[in-house]
């Protein structure tokens, strides 16, 4: 029995329970969704450990979680800010957008700001190509969607989530 196992035995019967026997391989989505709830990302043990309850390979595993950007495999920011800089969107100014946060932000793709609120992240194609500059905030479960971006919107939001943790820091 490992970690994952130890801390969290009856949801991952339940999960488990979900699928036949001959199936199971089929866990690997809300197996990596409850290791991710576990710490916020997650790390290589994760997928070591749920590889061993799928009786899956490693690198089967790492590749359902390294397709989705709903899944993180490295620890970030509160929010996580993830900008679309596929085709379409590049061709609406992604590139310049994505450049401007980071800069903005003062961390480069992939980084996350000093005060640990946010991490920027590229990802693929989130299905709005025509109203680009467009990113996905994450926050825990919680995803939303914006659209026509500009490099004012967003740094807007970012005050706007800035002063949302410093007023909980504060108890407001
Ligand atoms: Fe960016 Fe489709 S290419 S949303």
């Amino acid at each position: 029995m490992n970690e994952l196992q130890r801390e969290y035995p009856e949801e991952i019967e339940r999960i488990l329970a979900k699928y036949p026997p001959e199936y199971k391989r089929s866990a690997v989505m809300p197996l990596l969704y409850l290791a991710q709830r576990r710490q916020g990302y997650i790390p290589p043990q994760a997928i070591e450990e749920i590889a061993q309850i799928l009786g899956l390979s490693t690198t089967e595993v790492a590749s359902v979680a390294g397709f989705y950007s709903l899944f993180h495999e490295e620890p970030g920011g509160r929010w996580r800010i993830q900008v679309c800089t596929d085709l379409p969107c590049a061709l609406r100014g992604a590139d310049e957008f994505l450049k401007n946060l980071c800069e903005a932000l003062g961390v480069t793709v992939g980084g996350t700001t000093t005060d640990g609120l946010f991490t920027v992240e590229e990802v693929k194609c989130l299905a709005a190509c025509h109203r680009a500059p467009v990113f996905q905030l994450q926050s825990g479960s919680e995803i939303k969607y914006y659209e026509n971006q500009s490099i004012d919107t967003v740094l807007a939001l970012v005050e706007e989530l800035r002063r949302r943790a410093e007023s909980e820091k504060e108890g407001v």
